[in-house]
């Protein structure tokens, strides 16, 4: 959550900096703001407002924004109330330091009481203007440059920060650090470039250096960069080179993101598989697993620990794995988990999936994980990233950069990789018949074809989903493999076109949900051909026998479903256990299509951030 973007070089800082919080907008998006040194009079300039990027550009339209230093931000309020005053940068007293910060600081009203009660006062009610105040005080008391106050201050902060100081006096340096949320550097000639992703300066530069926790990075016009631990000890730079292309961040012809995604996913299927699965050679090789496979051959239970549509992703591969390897499986919401007291046992094995590799909850379970011997698995689609770096093996997604902040190509990525790991896993275990396995692999490597037919539907989807724009409340159903998708379809609906929607097992309506039903009651059942589709046709009767207009995912040539439903949308048949990768499209498209018939904003929906770096 917020995004942060710094650069010191030649060029014009604002352009730079603007861009790039374009970019990072996906991390929050209520409020942004810019800090510059400025080439004609030396003064530090901030300009910041309430809103998005675009009002921050319309707000600096008549400033000077000149300067070849500078830092900006793009908030996602945690503390106090978006507004202008909250809006980062934030000042200190005497006006000569200027701090971004994306990041939660825990003890920042022990810390402000100690401030207040040495004269500082404060204009808004973050956490953030009481670190930078802090910063500042250190300095002073202390009689030290910049580099040595944060290095002292920071030792005292309690929370997660990647913070970026700008000083009047100083515009030949920028300061930077971080604990517990991203922060990465990119290294051009004579330049360098700050942010909280490689996005805002891929058209740079190729060279990156991840900053790690509690370190702490100078970067300066004509000097290389250096970085210091808190206590002042040298690190060494790592310098890696940057994956992503300027064309995956950009919409490529399509009006939103997510609808690009969507597209995508035949393609981020075939990335995702390409080089694991090879049908010619029947086999399936994740080579964390194999790497590993002592740990996996022998583990008692898995746990699976993840957060929002990763969770989702995580409910079906407990399927998969408890029905082809047979080994014991839980799924816990990662914020449940670190707060209560997990037993885990020794040859346990956690797998942590997180798109972003940054999610604070996931990260933390990691690390409680850890400390109790479990071995940990990650699962993520951004290489590099802190949940990437903290796991002990792993798997990426490779699904490329995911913008819409509503998941859809890493859901399809991380369910894919858990289909590749499980019958990996399988067949060491000699848990799936030969045939089985060959078949599967056969299955798995043709979803890409499966979802370019699936992709066909969306001119139906959009006719149909004007039907249901001013529908105030959906139920979405499903059982086996499918209860996990009806769960996902009902998130992507209210992530981004603010309808209730609950998703269920379809059974499981009966005991409760079947109360809400009526003829306004739009129910989506996902009733695809599989072990339990005469079960699933039972629940859909239930629907209707109370009037309930019930939309479903059938598999193509279905009969029994297609008589009963109102509406049918269908998909290519497959394994069942593949189903979800197939089905997830029409129900990313229906929430699509409804959000854009109800004008939301499709790509930054209200309140949600799509890198959840805060508890
Ligand atoms: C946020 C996003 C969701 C995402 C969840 C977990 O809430 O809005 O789309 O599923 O975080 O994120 P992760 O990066 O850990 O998969």
């Amino acid at each position: 959550m917020c995004g942060i973007v710094g650069y010191i070089g030649p060029r014009e800082a604002y352009p730079i900096l603007i861009n790039g919080l374009k970019r990072l907008e996906y991390r929050g998006y209520d409020s942004a703001g810019v800090a510059l040194i400025s080439e004609k009079d030396a003064q530090l300039n901030i300009y910041k407002t309430r809103g998005k990027v675009d009002d921050l550009e319309h707000q600096c339209a008549s400033k000077d924004i000149s300067g070849t230093a500078g830092i900006a931000h793009t908030r996602w309020a945690t503390h106090g109330e978006p507004n202008d005053v909250n809006a980062h940068p934030h000042c200190s007293q005497s006006e000569s330091l200027a701090l971004i910060h994306n990041g939660i600081i825990e003890n920042y009203l022990v810390l402000k009481q100690l401030l207040v009660e040495n004269g500082y006062q404060f204009k808004g009610s973050t956490d953030t203007e009481v670190l930078v105040q802090w910063i500042e005080y250190i300095k002073v008391t202390h009689k030290v440059d910049l580099l040595h106050a944060v290095q002292i201050a920071l030792r005292e902060v309690v929370g997660a920060f990647a913070i970026a100081i700008l000083e009047k006096d100083r515009p030949d340096q920028i300061v930077a650090a971080r604990r517990g949320s991203p922060l990465a550097v990119g290294v051009g000639e004579g330049e360098f470039f700050l942010a909280s992703d490689a996005s805002p300066f891929v058209e740079y530069t190729n060279r990156v250096v991840y900053i790690h926790d509690d370190e702490v990075a100078v970067i300066s016009r004509e000097k290389p960069l250096k970085i210091v631990n808190l206590n002042d000890v040298a690190q060494t730079p790592e310098i890696k080179e940057i994956e992503m292309s300027l064309s995956q961040l950009e919409k490529g012809g399509y009006p939103h993101f997510m609808l690009k995604e969507i597209n995508e996913q035949p393609q981020t299927l075939v990335d995702c598989i390409r080089g694991r699965i090879n049908v010619e050679a029947n086999n399936v090789v994740l080579s964390g697993v194999i790497d590993n496979q002592e740990k996996f051959l022998n583990a008692g239970r898995i746990i699976i620990v993840a957060c929002g549509t990763s969770w989702h992703a995580a409910l079906i591969g407990e399927h998969l794995i408890e029905d082809l390897c047979r080994i014991p499986v839980e799924v816990e919401y990662a914020s449940e988990f670190r707060y209560r007291n997990p037993v885990i046992n020794p040859g346990d094995i956690v797998i942590a999936i997180s798109q972003s590799g940054e999610t604070a909850d996931t990260l933390a379970a990691i690390k409680l994980a850890k400390s109790r011997g479990a071995f940990i698995y990650g699962i993520s689609n951004v290489v590099g990233s802190s949940i990437a770096r903290a796991t002990d093996s792993g798997s990426y997604i490779h699904v490329g950069p995911e913008i819409g902040v509503a998941s859809t190509k890493a859901f399809t990525g991380q369910v894919t990789v858990l289909s590749m790991l499980a019958l990996t896993i399988a067949q060491l275990k000699g848990t799936i018949a030969p045939d089985d396995y060959t078949r599967l692999i056969g299955e798995l490597a043709g979803v890409p074809d499966k979802m370019e037919k699936v992709l066909k539907t969306d001119p139906q989807i959009q006719e149909l989903s004007k039907i249901f724009t001013y529908a105030h409340n959906f139920i979405y159903l499903g059982r086996g493999y499918n209860y996990p998708a009806a769960l996902e379809g009902a998130l992507k609906l209210k992530e981004i076109s603010y309808i209730h929607a609950e998703g269920y097992p379809a059974a499981e309506m009966k005991h409760g949900p079947i109360a809400l039903i009526d003829e306004r009651m739009p129910v989506v059942v996902i009733a695809t051909s599989d072990s339990v589709y005469e079960k699933t046709i039972s629940n859909i009767q239930e629907v209707k026998a109370r009037k309930g207009r019930v939309v479903a995912i059938v598999t193509e040539g279905d009969e029994a479903v297609t008589d009963i439903a109102d509406y049918c949308i269908e998909v290519p048949r497959t394994d069942e256990r593949f189903a979800p990768l197939v089905s997830a499209i029409p129900l990313q498209l229906l929430a699509y299509y409804i959000a854009v018939n109800k004008g939301t904003n499709v790509d930054q929906p209200r309140n949600l951030a799509k890198s959840v770096t805060v508890e």
